[in-house]
């Protein structure tokens, strides 16, 4: 079944997204970060937790009248206040959370009763995946402190993925979903001998780009991933998505700044793929609260101009890539690609050919794209 759920778009506008279907996940012990000591603990996504907590339908029929209340009362003054949610997408979410907090087997028996006034079940107990004190503190967080909906559920769905998120890693985005596109669509069509290379996704974050990339690279190939993170929180929860789909032997975790962990594999990548900070540094106060208040700055910070890192990425990209090796980057739209398209043309014209940007699902020139010579 496809669902609706609320994702951020271009860290600033709330957007609706078709809901994936919940997979299931293999999960392996083994070490995937070749680093240092990584002390975060990732958390397991609110629907994979057991149903270890009970409440009565009356008790959770309290909370989920006063959960819509509360929704309610925002109208659409985040609307006018920076583009955030509005009660109907808020009331879209408080079901998707109660979807995540019950048993699959128990939504078509108990989410009716919650909308029903009559008190005939009011003792029936109810299994929960939360405390039901935890769940007045979670819609509290969500509404009053306006903390992202997938944090709040500890999840984003993404392609054909449910990946894990928490704070300190980045909401990936639906429009990045593109980047696995022009890998299948453009690199591996016009060279499916890339299928057997080695991939790299720089700043990877949940590990979204690098899950999707390595499961492209195996129904063709070979072809295997390193995922590189500055953050330690990105690096163990990419790390922690990537055992929970059971690709540790195809998708290497390592952390540090851009090139500096691929010294071993200069001038051997098949693709190097990225969607770097690139919001200028003067624009993060205006985002959305949901994006500016609680998304790690990491993140999003690109510098002055925003593409601090996307220059450098660039840079980097000749030395990195094999001959024929495919790049595309994700920008903050027109301004950005054509700059960096400018800067290729001047800066490095034998080293890329096949330069192009593509826009994004709303038209809006986003990506960069090119093969090395
Ligand atoms: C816009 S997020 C993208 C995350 C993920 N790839 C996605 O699309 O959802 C940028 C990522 O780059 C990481 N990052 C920032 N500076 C970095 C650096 N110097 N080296 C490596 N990664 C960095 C951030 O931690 C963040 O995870």
């Amino acid at each position: 079944m496809m669902k609706l759920r609320l994702c951020s778009l271009h860290y600033g506008v709330c957007a609706n997204i078709w809901r994936r279907p919940v997979s299931h996940y293999c999960s392996n012990s083994k070490s995937i970060i070749s680093s240092s000591s990584i002390e975060v603990k990732p958390k397991l996504p609110l629907y994979l937790r057991p149903p270890s907590f009970s409440t009565s339908l009356s008790e959770l029929t309290k909370w989920h009248k006063w959960a819509k209340n509360l929704a309610s009362s925002v109208g659409s003054s985040f609307v006018h206040l920076d583009n955030g949610p509005d009660s109907t997408l808020l009331q879209r979410e408080l079901n998707w959370l109660l979807e995540d907090l019950l048993e699959v087997q128990h939504h078509s028996r108990v989410l009716p009763l919650l909308k029903s006034d009559s008190n005939e079940n009011a003792d029936v107990a109810v299994a929960l995946r939360v405390p039901l004190e935890d769940l007045y503190c979670a819609w509290r967080q969500r509404i009053e402190e306006r903390r992202p909906f997938q944090y709040v559920v500890g999840c984003e769905h993404w392609r054909d993925l449910v990946l894990s998120v928490q704070e300190g890693v980045l909401i990936p985005r639906p429009e990045t979903e593109i980047i696995i596109d022009l890998v299948e669509d453009v690199a591996l069509k016009n060279n499916p001998k890339l299928a057997q290379g080695l991939w790299a996704d720089l700043g990877t974050g949940s590990g979204a780009i690098a899950i999707a990339t390595a499961r492209t690279l195996a129904t063709r190939a070979h072809g295997r991933v390193i995922a590189t993170d500055l953050s330690p929180v990105a690096v163990a929860v990419a790390a922690f998505n990537v055992q929970r789909y059971g690709l540790q032997d195809l998708i290497e975790v390592r952390k540090g700044s851009w090139f500096e962990p691929l010294k071993d594999v200069e001038g051997k990548l098949a693709g190097l793929l990225s969607n770097p900070p690139y919001i200028p540094s003067g624009d993060i106060s205006g985002l959305q609260a949901e994006v500016g208040q609680h998304e790690p700055k990491l993140a999003l910070d690109g510098g002055i101009a925003g593409t601090n890192d996307l220059l450098h990425l660039i840079d980097g990209a000749a030395s990195m890539l094999g001959p024929g090796g495919f790049f595309a980057f994700e920008t903050n739209g027109e301004k950005q690609c054509k700059f960096l398209v400018d800067y290729i043309e001047k800066n490095k014209p034998d080293s890329f050919c096949n330069i192009k940007i593509v826009p994004d699902f709303a038209g809006i020139q986003r990506f960069v794209m090119g093969f090395h010579q």
